[in-house]
């Protein structure tokens, strides 16, 4: 079964930013190896959803952590790009490949719900993983 291993890894680093739940709309028939784009947690706050192929569910906030421009997910390459600066984020763990942002995206927390409904219940704090 698809699982998020993200809401369980923010909990344990203490990163975690609670919002109020809301269904992500049309996560359910999202098919592996495709994305979406929502908004949380307000109407201004632009997100992606990705599926990766093995079927794993993992969302953004798009707003680079260099100066704020909305990143896009790049089929081609698989990956979270920029378009002002050319910054690029994996897909899969948020963390830059590529370009002058200082630091991952901001991670959305999931939680998976019956009939494969996908939610959005929080937001972690990008951040290197070697950063104190
Ligand atoms: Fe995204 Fe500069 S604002 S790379």
């Amino acid at each position: 079964a698809a699982k998020s291993v993200q809401a369980q890894d923010l909990k344990q680093s203490g990163l975690l930013l609670a919002y109020p739940p809301m269904k992500i709309e049309g996560a359910e028939s999202l098919l592996p190896g495709s994305f979406l784009y929502f908004s949380y947690p307000t109407s201004r706050d632009a997100a992606v959803l990705m599926r990766t192929p093995e079927g794993q569910y993992a969302a953004y906030s798009r707003k680079c952590a260099h100066l704020g421009c909305s990143v896009d997910f790049n089929v081609a390459r698989g990956c979270l790009v920029c378009p002002c600066h050319q910054g690029a984020y994996d897909a899969r763990t948020g963390l830059v490949i590529f370009g002058p942002p200082p630091r991952p995206l901001d991670p959305i927390v999931l939680q998976m719900q019956a009939g494969g409904e996908v939610w959005a219940v929080g937001k972690g704090l990008g951040r290197n993983s070697n950063s104190a």
